[in-house]
């Protein structure tokens, strides 16, 4: 058997990490957030990989690619999508693997449209406010969960 692989999604407008509302989301870059797991990851001897788009669609063709890939935990940051994405949420349903949700920001301290996820009804875990650490929270979380 090969290694047990984790799958990382990034949704709309997380490519301008570091550089958008640095007050609310840090100075850490997507790179550095993605680097940060992988060798997290690869430490555990795990497999990862990471993908961010500011496409609905792209983001559901991934969750559907990890159905059949081998992977066994997706922890996705659905950026805006998780206050307006019932096809994601439909998506992350066909999954059968683990689920965590990732927020940098506290989103409940924030405006009231951010407070319902759609994605939360799904999902296993649910990660907010923790800054670029939560995505580290949620990957050592599956680590220790699935083994
Ligand atoms: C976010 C919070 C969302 O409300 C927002 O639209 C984002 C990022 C977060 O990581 O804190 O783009 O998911």
């Amino acid at each position: 058997m090969g290694q047990p692989k984790v799958t990382v999604l990034h949704g709309p407008n997380l490519n301008l990490l570091g550089v958008r509302q640095p007050d609310v989301y840090g100075y850490e870059t997507l790179d550095d957030v993605n680097n940060a797991l992988a060798e997290t990851a690869e430490k555990q001897g795990w497999d990862i990989s990471c993908f961010q788009s500011n496409h609905e669609g792209e983001l559901i063709d991934a969750i559907h690619a990890a159905r059949l890939d081998g992977t066994l935990a997706i922890i996705i940051n659905p950026a805006a999508y998780t206050h307006t994405s019932v096809a994601i949420l439909d998506a992350l349903n066909a999954f059968e693997g683990r689920v965590i949700e990732v927020h940098i920001s506290n989103v409940h301290k924030r405006e009231s449209f951010r407070h319902h996820s759609y994605v939360s009804q799904r999902a296993d875990g649910v990660i907010a406010g923790l800054g670029t650490e939560g995505y580290q929270a949620a990957l050592n979380a599956i680590i220790k969960s699935c083994v």
